[in-house]
This record gives structure tokens, sequence and C-alpha cells, in this order.
């Protein structure tokens, strides 16, 4: 299931006018594209995002802060510090490490795992009853803060990466 379907399944459950805080933690490639989508699809009143990369964080913020004449979304916040995805009802996380060439998938995994240990206790932090989709490869999965594990990618990994989720979550 595609990140932006998961996405608008999530928030059409929520009554208009409520449906409060996106954060997408990343603002690469695959980050923008989410936060591109969650913006056009008015599926948040505020959106936050996160990166460690100052300069990029900042320009992407400010270029959707020029755009938003055009959109529905109230406020669009960025900054590294975890304070702004303070309440968020979704985390998109898109951040970590891309793969190198002729490196296994558990591998990349282990690296991504030790980034996540940084990035998801700063979520809870903030937003300890958010619904975490985590599209950082591989594989892809999501879940609430809670436990809830929501099938996303890796169609035929879904024991492995629940797993993975617990492990994140519980370290
Ligand atoms: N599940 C899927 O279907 C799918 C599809 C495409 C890509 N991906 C994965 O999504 C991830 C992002 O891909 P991309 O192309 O956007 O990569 P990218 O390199 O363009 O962006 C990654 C971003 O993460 C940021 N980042 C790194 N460490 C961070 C940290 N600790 N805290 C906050 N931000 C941090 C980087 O600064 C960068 O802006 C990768 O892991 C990629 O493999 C998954």
């Amino acid at each position: 299931m595609s990140t932006e379907k998961l996405l608008s399944r999530v928030m059409e459950a929520e009554p208009v006018g409520s449906r409060s805080k996106v954060t997408v933690v990343g603002v690469g490639m695959v980050g923008m594209a989410s936060a591109v989508s969650v913006l056009l699809k008015d599926l948040c009143d505020e959106l936050a995002l996160v990166d460690v990369m100052e300069d990029k964080l900042r320009g992407e913020a400010m270029d959707l802060q020029h755009g938003a004449l055009f959109l529905k979304t109230a406020r669009i916040v960025a900054d590294k510090d975890y304070s702004v995805t303070a309440n968020s009802k979704v985390v998109v996380v898109t951040a970590g490490a891309r793969q190198q060439e002729g490196e296994s998938r558990l591998n990349l995994v282990q690296r991504n795992v030790n980034i996540f240990k940084f990035i998801i206790p700063n979520i809870a932090k903030y937003s300890p009853h958010c619904i975490l989709l985590v599209v950082s490869n591989p594989g892809g999965w999501g879940g609430g803060s809670e436990g809830t594990f929501l099938h996303m990618g890796a169609e035929d990994d879904g024991e492995r990466w629940k797993d993975v989720h617990k492990k994140v979550v519980d370290g």
C-alpha cells in the first residue's frame, strides 16, 4: 500500500477540522513527496518537517510556505528540534540511510535501526499517541506508539517487520 493511500485511510476517519497535525521526518526525495501529497490532499491542519540537515530543511520549508497561499493547510513549521512535532496525529518517517551498492537489506536495516533509536523516542516524547508510518527502507512499516502494527510495505515479510517495529518501539 502506498504511503499516500495509507495516509488517506488513517486521516479520513477523522472529522474535518480535527485532523490536526502531520509530521514528516526526513526532507529528502521521499519526505518531500510525502509532504506535498499531504498538502495537496488537504490531510492536515498543520504540517511539521524535521531533518538533521538544517539548510536543506529551511529551504524545503520555505518552498512549501511560499506555496501555502494556494493550499488549505494553515501552518507549515520546520525545525531539527522535535518539539516542533508536538501533538502530531501521524508521523511519517522517511529519514534514513540509503542502501549502498552491494549492501544487504539486513545491514541497511541495522543502520536504520540505529538512526531510529534517536528519532523514534523523540517522536514518542512529543506525540505519545501518534501513528507512525515508516517509509525508510528496507521494507517500510507502520504502527501506533502503543504497539499496534499497520502493514504497509514488505508484503512477504510482515512478521519480520513486526519484530523490527517492536525492537525500535521497545528500545
Ligand atoms: N518503502 C518504500 O517504498 C520506499 C521507497 C523509496 C525509498 N524508500 C526509503 O526511504 C528513505 C528515504 O529515501 P530518500 O530517497 O528520500 O533519501 P534521501 O537521502 O533523499 O533523504 C533522506 C533524508 O533523511 C535525512 N536524515 C538522515 N538521518 C536523519 C536523522 N537522524 N534525523 C532526521 N533526518 C535524517 C537526510 O538528511 C535526508 O534529508 C530511504 O531509506 C529509502 O531507501 C522507501
